[in-house]
């Protein structure tokens, strides 16, 4: 019997480089998550990005680039507030909607009028990225709904040989997805809580409201972070109150998510004893898949205090309930 493919994985950034080139996929570690990554002017390799997620087209990709320079290539233009964010945040975990320069192809933006941009904090993507002569399309390197990677091995679970070759940076040092800030109507707005804490931007930009819809009559999600189902496990997880939830659930097989205190459970993660949101976020993902994996009927999880990267803890935690 054939025996299926093996990824390699390894932190060869001469190798993932020559393989981007050949046009192939290749899942690259970044602050926040693994990425699966495609050079972001050849429409053909981004296609293959959203079919080796099964991720629908709708749902467009981050362009990941080295430099505030290099976004200027990408963005018809940079408005000062942006650029202003850049230099405060760059390279780290925010994402910055532009308008949309020609040479982006559609299927990276969904047709939208405007582009996702980003440059990543990692040691290894900075290398690769200074030595491509262009910018990586890259959503979270998970299939279409599920929990994203924070390691190497979390991507070969969920995609196997459907990327070329992981570029091993190590766990993620942040741990959930970039923070995602967009304008509307020259109002700064927040399309997603992640790894900037928004305290931090606001006190750059002011209050941030919610995204409206982008294109308001264009009949489709616009942004999709949002879409519900999303960031979850396969075992069913529900959130609320712990005590609350362990009474409703007693003598059944559950998988308890608890912030700061141990819980008598199946099996139970603890995210952050201290209470510390930042060591919270880094290994929010890590416990979803270790629970996942523990043959519980159901998962248990608490919110975290809405504050700082509790914000996107509780964003993440929120669409992972069903
Ligand atoms: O930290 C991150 O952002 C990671 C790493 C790999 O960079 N990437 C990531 O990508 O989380 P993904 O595809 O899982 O989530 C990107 C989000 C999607 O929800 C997408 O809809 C939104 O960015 N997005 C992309 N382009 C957009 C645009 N033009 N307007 C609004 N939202 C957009
Ligand atoms: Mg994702």
């Amino acid at each position: 019997m054939l025996r299926p493919m093996v990824t390699r994985v390894g932190s060869d950034v001469e190798e993932a480089a020559r393989l981007l080139r050949e046009g192939e996929l290749v899942a690259i570690p970044t602050e926040t998550v693994y990425g699966l990554a495609a050079n972001a002017l050849d429409a053909d390799a981004c296609l293959r990005v959203f079919e080796a997620k099964r991720r629908p087209s709708f749902d467009p990709l981050i362009v990941h680039v080295p430099s505030l320079d290099a976004a200027v290539r990408v963005a018809r233009e940079v408005p000062a507030e942006a650029a202003a964010l850049a230099s405060a945040f760059w390279p780290g975990p925010l994402t910055l909607v532009l308008p949309r320069a020609d040479v982006v192809p559609d299927v990276v933006t969904s047709g939208l009028s405007t582009v996702a941009v980003r440059h990543p904090a990692h040691a290894l993507t900075q290398q690769l990225l200074e030595r491509l002569p262009f910018p990586l399309a890259a959503p979270s390197a998970n299939p279409f709904g599920g929990v994203s990677p924070t390691t190497a091995e979390h991507v070969v679970e969920g995609l196997g040989d459907a990327v070329a070759y992981v570029l091993d940076g190590g766990p993620c040092r942040v741990g959930v997805e970039s923070t995602i800030v967009g304008w509307q109507d020259g109002r700064p707005v927040l399309h997603r809580p992640g790894g900037v804490p928004l305290e931090a931007f606001e006190e750059h930009v002011g209050p941030l409201e919610a995204a409206a819809p982008i294109e308001a009559d264009a009949p489709r999600p616009v942004a999709p972070g949002s879409l519900s189902s999303h960031y979850a496990p396969r075992t069913p997880l529900t959130l609320g109150s712990l005590d609350e939830l362990l009474a409703r659930h007693a003598g059944r097989r559950v998988g308890v998510l608890a912030f700061q205190r141990e819980r008598e459970a199946t099996t139970c993660r603890v995210l952050s004893p201290t209470g510390d949101l930042f060591e919270a976020a880094r290994g929010l993902f890590a416990a979803l898949r270790e629970l996942d994996r523990a043959g519980c009927e159901r998962l248990l999880a608490e919110p975290v205090p809405e504050e700082g990267l509790g914000r996107a803890i509780n964003d993440r935690l929120r669409r992972a309930a069903r």
